[in-house]
């Protein structure tokens, strides 16, 4: 990127992300909501992965704005210009405005921007330049970002392509290459991604009763790193699990993962779409699990409420998300899944260009709208907030009303 105009205050991401910067932060921060969590999720490490991961982003949006040929510095150039200059074919600008949003996420865009969805003619006032990728000084040793890292350098590669129309995003993630990388993003060996599986599969221990037969139905199992951390959560109980995804290929990976697990359950692979009607052979759960998967709902309500119908009397749905923290705070890891099928078309589909990472009260308000209760969290909400702790992870555990 070219360099910011001389005066223009730096991007809010610390300059260096060495591990005295982030641990200091971290000792500062205060972390009593995290206290009864399993340690994984309250350890410096998993702050220390986030917060790379936030600046890795920071540094590939920054060349991926570069290489679509557009300028950083005081702009004032509405939207729907800078799409016409970078090229942005017919509907592509979800992944251009997801762009946006990335940069404006990690403090460098600037934007006259009210509403968390942008208009095409909304302004964008200044883009300043990213942070390079080559200073990124946290200790590897320190921090397991190896698969997260390969995953975002694959998609930047392929981004400003995606977004011209010379490729789509489902090829972008869905070739052999990707498959790979997916293996092991979705991995319990990948701590940054892991934490929601175990957060999840925690709450569920929590809310569900303590002994009996259980039987559970989890929902875009995928590669199976949720269903391993389920597995392990119940490995001293007597559980019947179906796990579902609408995607072959990650089940085929689930298939492998599971089979290397400990036989603590009985359990089933099945290809199952949560955007279609569950087919009626299904039955009713004591749980319905969903860890990183809800959020692609082409209809959320209606399929929180189509999950609610195959709840058992007294069963719960545990669902697990990554959760932006405000209206105008974007995931890193939305550079990657911005660019896929199901983000285009989202649950929050009007205006049609918004995709599915949500804030904790719209998931909130999502479950209340489609017949549940107040869900419990983990971890407390209220507990987080004022924390300091940029904590983008929530499990919920909901009831019908
Ligand atoms: C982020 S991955 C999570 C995978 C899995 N929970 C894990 O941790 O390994 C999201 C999963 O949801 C699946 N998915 C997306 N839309 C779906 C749908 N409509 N029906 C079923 N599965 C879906 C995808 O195929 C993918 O496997």
């Amino acid at each position: 990127m070219t360099d910011e105009s001389p005066g223009s205050p730096s991007p809010v991401l610390p300059d260096a992300c060495d591990d005295a910067t982030v641990r200091r932060a971290f000792a500062c921060a205060d972390r009593s909501a995290l206290v009864d969590l399993p340690h994984a999720l309250a350890s410096f490490e998993l702050y220390a992965i986030d917060r790379w991961v936030e600046r890795y982003a920071a540094a590939h949006a920054g060349a991926i704005w570069d290489s679509l040929g557009l300028p950083t510095g005081e702009l004032d150039l509405g939207a729907a210009e800078l799409a016409r200059r970078a090229g942005v074919a017919d509907g592509r600008w979800p992944m251009f405005d997801a762009l946006v949003r990335q940069l404006r996420a990690r403090g460098l865009c600037d934007a006259t921007v009210c509403d968390p969805v942008m208009d095409p003619l909304d302004r964008i006032l200044r883009v300043r330049a990213a942070p390079e990728l080559a200073p990124l000084r946290m200790r590897a040793a320190e921090v397991e970002v190896g698969p997260t890292r390969a995953l975002m350098d694959h998609v930047a590669v392929g981004y400003a392509d995606v977004v011209r129309g010379r490729t789509t995003g489902a090829q972008l993630l869905g070739d052999r290459v990707a498959l790979a990388l997916w293996h092991d993003y979705f991995a319990p060996t990948n701590p940054g991604y892991h934490a929601a599986n175990v957060l999840a599969a925690e709450l569920a221990r929590r809310v569900l009763p303590a002994e009996g037969a259980l039987r559970a139905l989890e929902l875009g199992a995928g590669a199976g790193s949720g269903t391993i951390a389920l597995l392990a959560a119940f490995a001293d109980r007597d559980v019947d699990l179906v796990a579902t995804d609408r995607s072959a290929a990650l089940l085929d990976l689930a298939r492998e993962r599971v089979a290397a697990t400990p036989k603590v359950a009985r359990v089933a692979l099945r290809r199952l779409d949560f955007d279609r009607e569950f087919p009626p052979d299904l039955g009713t759960f004591d749980l319905v699990f969903a860890a990183n998967a809800l959020h692609a709902a082409r209809e959320l309500t209606g399929a929180l409420a189509a999950v609610r119908a195959l709840l058992a009397p007294s069963g719960v749905l545990v669902l697990a998300e990554a959760v932006r923290l405000g209206p105008t705070d974007e995931l890193p890891q939305a550079l990657v899944f911005a660019l896929a099928p199901e983000f285009a078309r989202s649950p929050r589909a009007a205006p049609p260009h918004r995709h599915g990472f949500l804030a904790r009260d719209e998931w909130r308000a999502a479950l209340g709208a489609a017949g549940y209760a107040p869900p419990v969290e983990l971890p407390d909400p209220v507990a987080l907030a004022g924390s300091g702790l940029e904590f983008r992870l929530s499990a919920m555990a909901a009831r019908p009303l």
